[in-house]
């Protein structure tokens, strides 16, 4: 027996329906390039650009055990910005110890025709490369992120992503999934998930073993966006209701009642 106040999507009119759809159109291709974006920021801090691993995860939060921070951000997003020819020279640099007569002979060109469009200062946020004082600043162990970063990611992601699954679960909300619990856990998981997200990225700067755990939270966010995203669009468009479910489930309140009037 399903409850009275339950609504199947096959009882919405068909503009909400249309409302549902697209929303979750776009939330889907909006999950799509997050997940595009944790790729490009994180795959190749390890070396090895093919995939994201726990060791990026580890690089991005703990910091690196070997890497500076500009050979991190050089195998990283800045990969692209210099050919590899270039690079290797900033990184046999960096590896002997980084001394002022190779930065003024070898690497101060490379710096000023490839880096300094961006790098000259007058972008606040981003860390001036116009010295050797201030590239000898990134040459020093890798620390990972910035305890600042983390707190500014952390608030944008904690109310961002509450408001992505407050609007896709209140749409699956109206799917009809049994036993009940199931559909509980998949609902609860992202908002668990989020926190334990959030809260694992400073114990892996302190312990870089809890990458796992941003990893699996990860991984789990997804599921439950994936099987909340396709249950829902399958359930609106192609999904006929059990006849029983039908009667009490589809229907309105107030055609039950005139209903169970009439079998009195
Ligand atoms: C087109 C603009 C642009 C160019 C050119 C560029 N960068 Fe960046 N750089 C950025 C932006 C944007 C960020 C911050 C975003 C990020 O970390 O992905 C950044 C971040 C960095 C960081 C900091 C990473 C951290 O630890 O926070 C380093 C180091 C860096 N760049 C080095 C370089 C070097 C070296 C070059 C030249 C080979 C270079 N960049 C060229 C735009 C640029």
């Amino acid at each position: 027996m399903s409850n009275r106040h339950f609504y199947h999507f096959s009882a919405l009119p068909m503009s909400m329906r249309m409302v549902y759809t697209m929303t979750l159109l776009v939330l889907g291709t909006g999950y799509l390039f997050a997940m595009l974006q944790v790729f490009f920021s994180h795959a190749g801090l390890d070396g090895d650009p093919s995939m994201v691993s726990a060791k990026d995860i580890r690089t991005a939060y703990h910091g690196s055990e070997s890497d500076t921070r500009l050979e991190t951000a050089l195998k990283g997003p800045m990969a692209d910005m210099l050919p590899p020819e270039e690079r290797k020279v900033i990184f046999s640099w960096v590896k002997d110890g980084s001394k002022q007569a190779g930065y003024e002979e070898k690497v101060k060109p490379i710096v000023e025709s490839r880096c300094l469009a961006c790098h000259d200062g007058s972008n606040p946020h981003l860390p001036k490369l116009t010295s050797y004082e201030e590239l000898g600043k990134l040459t020093q162990k890798d620390e990972g992120a910035t305890i600042p970063t983390l707190v500014r990611v952390s608030h944008i992601h904690l109310f961002g992503i509450t408001f992505i699954f407050f609007i896709v679960s209140s749409i699956f909300a109206h799917a009809y999934l049994k036993p009940l619990w199931l559909k509980c856990v998949v609902i609860v998981l992202p908002f668990l998930t989020i926190l334990t997200d959030i809260f694992s990225w400073y114990l892996t700067k302190m312990f870089p073993g809890f990458a796992w755990f941003i990893i699996i939270s990860g991984v789990l966010m997804g599921f439950s966006f994936t099987v909340q995203w396709v249950v829902s669009m399958w359930q609106m468009w192609f999904y006929t209701l059990p006849d029983d479910i039908q009667e009490c489930g589809g229907a309105l309140p107030v055609m039950r009642r005139k209903l169970n009037t009439d079998d009195v």
